[in-house]
């Protein structure tokens, strides 16, 4: 190859007014050369002299820049000849240009991850707003207690559980934990049995992964928590909606639809999203069910801490006799969603496996937080910031239920009021849910739709959030609601 022709740079984009460094730019601008076939193996690139002058740059990025490019193996230098494009490179890079699509040959996907429903931007899991799920009243947090113990802990952390601690969580952390599951939600367990995770989705899939195999049929609530369905999906079980009623999950349609089915997930305490609380009976019939088909429950109890008109009701857990029910519970409603910290109730025969699957799948939970809520739980902040939201949520849930009765009652019907952040309300037939929750938005509202709750027929409504708006603005913010759904065409 002629050295004066070979020796061409490539077009290198110079920005200076780029925070990019200079000798990162050169780099870039040869490996992108390279990697699209521009220059080819075996070719010249100018001395580091001659390409500072053609970019009127100092010569020191360009050392910089042919210096990485050497330690990585686009170019090798020859004594006494210059540098040039790694003749060892493969002679057919232009095939690895970044393309965003595909030029054939097959790109095969697993069938289990096409099954879930895609995670698109929609207004109301972005939106925040009157009537948001799964927002509290942050404004209500008591920060000041809160980054007072992270700093404490960010600045003298125990070096021991820095570095790596153990696949179930802080000792102290679970104790702390389990002192509230016994007291507060009548759990029946001991601090072994207790697995800190990061979030009720990676809780489930643990459990999905312990208790069972591709192809295993679940029953889920129908309607029931579309994330908790994309974690089975997603573990390849077969999901059977079981349908809902005014006592929770209806165990004898499940029985008939499918009595063998390997496991249940149930929310008992509110069901996500109708609010139904599941009766005695129904808890007694489930579990009867579980130990007379070798079956499991997974209990989901996000938001038990809330409860309004009559005590808390207690675990599911907690009457089980036949150590069937695996216990998931979160941070996220009580503190904040992004805390990302959860925990299983393991029974105890199966500790050793849930950990092994834990192990496999991300070692051990982050470390900051749990000391933080540790010592916010055994400061009894955790308890008193319950007590204190109990009774602003309970107004705030108060006015909703007034003020949809008042301006909306012939058009919404209200479900599951007694407990939680959220209650839902169904619109008559005719009406689409997602549509008007995309219309939202222009209101300053931030609606959830009820149909994506459903795999099968769906009902339309909304799942509406209360937490966040003040008792004395709900009256506005469902005003506006109202007006929203006035404009919609309604039944054809
Ligand atoms: C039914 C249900 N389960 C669990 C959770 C909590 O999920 P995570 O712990 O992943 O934030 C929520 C939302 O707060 C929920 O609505």
């Amino acid at each position: 190859m002629a050295k004066d022709l070979s020796a061409i740079a490539p077009v290198i984009p110079i920005d200076r007014l780029d925070t990019l460094p200079l000798h990162r730019q050169i780099w870039e601008g040869f490996r992108t050369a390279i990697l699209c076939g521009h220059l080819q193996p075996g070719q010249q690139v100018p001395s580091s002299r001659h390409l500072a002058e053609d970019l009127e740059v100092s010569r020191c990025p360009v050392l910089g820049a042919y210096a990485r490019l050497l330690s990585e193996g686009y170019f090798e230098s020859r004594v006494g000849s210059g540098t040039f494009v790694s003749a060892s490179l493969p002679g057919q890079l232009p095939h690895r240009r970044r393309s965003r699509s595909t030029t054939g040959g097959s790109r095969c996907l697993s069938r289990r991850s096409s099954l879930l429903p895609r995670c698109e931007t929609v207004p109301w899991r972005h939106g925040w707003g009157p009537f948001g799920v799964h927002q509290s009243a942050l404004d209500q947090f008591p920060f000041a207690a809160w980054s007072k113990l992270l700093a404490e802990h960010g600045r003298k952390p125990r070096l021991r559980a820095i570095h790596h601690n153990d696949p179930m969580g802080l000792d102290r952390f679970r104790d702390a934990i389990c002192s509230y599951l016994r007291t507060a939600r009548a759990v029946e367990c001991d601090p072994s049995q207790i697995m800190i995770v990061s979030g009720s989705q990676q809780a489930l899939e643990i459990t999905a992964r312990v208790l069972l195999d591709p192809g295993d049929p679940v029953w889920i609530e129908e309607p029931g928590y579309p994330l908790a369905q994309s974690v089975l999906l997603g573990a390849g079980c077969r999901i059977v909606p079981v349908p809902v009623d005014d006592e929770g999950i209806n165990v004898s349609a499940g029985v008939n639809l499918l009595p063998k089915a390997r496991a249940a997930f149930v929310t008992p305490s509110h069901q996500y999203p109708l609010g139904v609380t599941m009766s005695a009976s129904r808890r007694l019939r489930l579990l009867d069910w579980a130990r007379d088909n070798g079956a499991w429950v997974v209990e989901d109890d996000y938001d038990g801490a809330y409860r309004y008109d009559t005590p808390s009701v207690s675990s599911l857990q907690g009457i089980d006799s036949d150590a069937r029910v695996i216990y998931i519970g979160t941070f996220s409603r009580v503190i904040f969603p992004s805390v990302r910290v959860s925990y299983i109730v393991i029974p105890p025969d199966l500790i050793e496996r849930f950990m092994a699957v834990r192990f496999s799948l991300g070692i051990f939970p982050s470390y900051l937080f749990q000391e933080v809520l540790t010592d916010f739980i055994r400061a009894g902040r955790f308890a008193r910031h319950i007590r204190r939201m109990r009774a602003l949520y309970k107004e705030r849930r108060t006015a909703l239920v007034e003020s949809v009765q008042n301006t909306c009652g012939d058009m919404l019907e209200i479900h599951g009021a007694a407990a939680g952040m959220h209650l839902t309300v169904t619109l008559p037939l005719g009406f689409n849910d997602a549509e008007i929750a995309s219309q939202a938005a222009k209101y300053g509202l931030c609606l959830w739709p009820l149909s994506p709750c459903y795999m099968n027929k769906p009902r339309h409504g909304f799942v509406l959030g209360f937490a966040t708006t003040p008792a004395d603005q709900m009256a506005g913010a469902v005003h506006q609601l109202w007006r929203l759904l006035k404009k919609q065409p309604g039944p054809s």
